[in-house]
C-alpha cells in the first residue's frame, strides 16, 4: 500500500463561522478528508492573538466544533483535534522562532495590514506564521488546502522547515507542498467587501429565522428601478445566489435580472430560500450535537490523542539535535 499523503488545516475559533469561511475552506476540508491522512485542527492559541476572555474563547471553540461536525466532517475520517491538545505545537514554535530572522515577520501581509488598520499588534500576532509553520510540521504534513489569502504563511513554513533542517543538518522536518484552494473567488460580505468578521458584513452559516433574513435583506444594492434590467455579474445578492444555487437555478435567476421588472428584493428573498436549504440538514445535525456533549469531547479527546502522538515522533528527534536536556518521557 502507498503512504497517504498528510493533508492539514486549521480554522481559528474566534468568532461565529460564516459562508465566506463555509465556500472558502471549510468545504474545501470536508472534501479532502476522503483524500488522504487528513488532521484538521482549532487553532485555539492562534485566537489568542485577538481573544482574551477564556469563557469567549471556550464558547467559541465549541461553536466551530459544532459546525464542523454538522457541516459533515468525520472524526473516523480524519482527525479532528484542538491545537492546544498539542503542546509539541508551541514548542517547536520557540525552536522555528530562534532561528527565524525578525526582518521575515516584519514582511507578513497579514501583520502589515492589521497594523495599516490601526491595531496595535502584539507579539502573538507578529510571530503568529511561526506558530502556522509549527503547526503544519509538527505533522510531517504534505498538502496543507487553504485560500489564497494565507499562500505567505504556508511559503514562510517552507521556508522554516527548510532552515531546522540546515541548522542540525538533518532530515528532521518535511517541506510540505503549497496547494492554494482556487475554487472559490472571494466571498463578498452585505456591504460588498471581503466577508469577514472583522468588517462586521457577515452572514453566518447557523443564522436562522428573523436574523438570517435581516442579514440577507440589508445586503447593498445600486438603486436600479425594479422594473430596469439589471446585471446579475454586478451584484453583490447575485454573487451570493451563485455559491448556492444549481446550473439551472442560476441560470433562470440571471435571465429575470437581465429582463428587468425583477428587483433586488425579489432576488434577496430567492438568496434566503437557497440558503436555508442548502444548509437545512446541516441544521438539524447540529442541533442533535448540542445535545450530545459527551460525544463531542470524546472526539476531540481521540482526535488529540492521535495528534500529540504523531507530534511527539516528529519532535522527539528535534529534541535531541537541538541539544535539549529533557528527564522524563511523554
Ligand atoms: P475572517 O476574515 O472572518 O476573520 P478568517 O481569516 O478566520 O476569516 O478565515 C478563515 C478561513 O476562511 C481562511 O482559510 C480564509 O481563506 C477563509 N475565508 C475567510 N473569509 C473568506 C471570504 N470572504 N471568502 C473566501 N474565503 C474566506
Ligand atoms: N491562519 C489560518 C487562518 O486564519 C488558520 C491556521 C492556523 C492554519 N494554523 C494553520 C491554516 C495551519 C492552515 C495550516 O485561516
Amino acid at each position: 500500500m502507498t503512504k497517504q499523503k498528510t493533508i492539514l488545516s486549521g480554522i481559528q475559533p474566534s468568532g461565529k463561522l460564516h459562508i465566506g469561511n463555509y465556500f472558502g475552506a471549510m468545504r474545501q476540508h470536508i472534501q479532502m478528508q476522503e483524500e488522504g491522512d487528513a488532521f484538521y485542527f482549532l487553532a485555539n492559541y492562534h485566537s489568542l492573538t485577538s481573544v482574551n476572555d477564556g469563557g469567549l474563547l471556550e464558547e467559541y471553540t465549541m461553536d466551530v466544533v459544532l459546525d464542523y461536525l454538522a457541516l459533515g466532517l468525520d472524526p473516523n475520517k480524519c482527525t479532528f483535534f484542538a491545537q492546544s491538545d498539542v503542546p509539541q505545537t508551541t514548542e517547536l514554535a520557540w525552536i522555528l522562532g530562534c532561528l527565524t530572522p525578525v526582518s521575515l515577520m516584519e514582511k507578513g501581509v497579514a501583520y502589515k495590514d492589521k497594523v495599516a488598520n490601526g491595531l496595535s499588534p502584539n507579539i502573538g500576532l507578529f510571530t503568529y506564521p511561526i506558530l502556522q509553520a509549527a503547526d503544519i510540521l509538527i505533522y510531517h504534513s504534505h498538502l496543507v488546502p487553504v485560500g489564497e489569502d494565507q499562500k505567505q504563511n504556508i511559503e514562510i513554513s517552507r521556508d522554516l522547515a527548510g532552515k531546522l533542517n540546515r541548522a542540525y543538518d538533518k532530515e528532521l522536518l518535511i517541506i510540505p507542498e503549497e496547494f492554494i484552494v482556487k475554487s472559490v473567488a472571494t466571498v463578498p460580505g452585505i456591504d460588498g467587501r471581503k466577508m469577514s468578521k472583522s468588517y462586521d458584513n457577515t452572514i453566518n452559516i447557523f443564522d436562522e429565522g428573523k436574523a438570517l433574513k435581516k442579514r440577507v435583506m440589508s445586503i447593498q444594492t445600486d438603486s436600479t428601478a425594479l422594473e430596469d434590467p439589471k446585471d446579475p455579474d454586478n451584484c453583490n445578492v447575485f454573487a451570493l445566489i451563485k455559491l448556492f444555487a444549481d446550473e439551472e437555478t442560476r441560470k433562470d435567476i440571471a435571465d429575470k435580472y437581465r429582463a428587468g421588472g425583477y428587483g433586488y428584493g425579489h432576488a434577496k428573498k430567492e438568496l434566503l430560500g437557497l440558503i436555508e436549504g442548502y444548509f437545512a440538514e446541516a441544521r438539524e445535525r447540529r442541533k442533535e450535537l448540542v445535545k450530545n456533549p459527551d460525544y463531542v469531547h470524546d472526539v476531540l479527546r481521540e482526535g488529540g490523542k492521535k495528534a500529540r502522538e504523531r507530534a511527539e515522533t516528529v519532535m522527539e528527534p528535534i529534541r535531541e539535535a537541538a541539544g535539549l536536556y529533557r528527564s522524563f518521557d511523554y
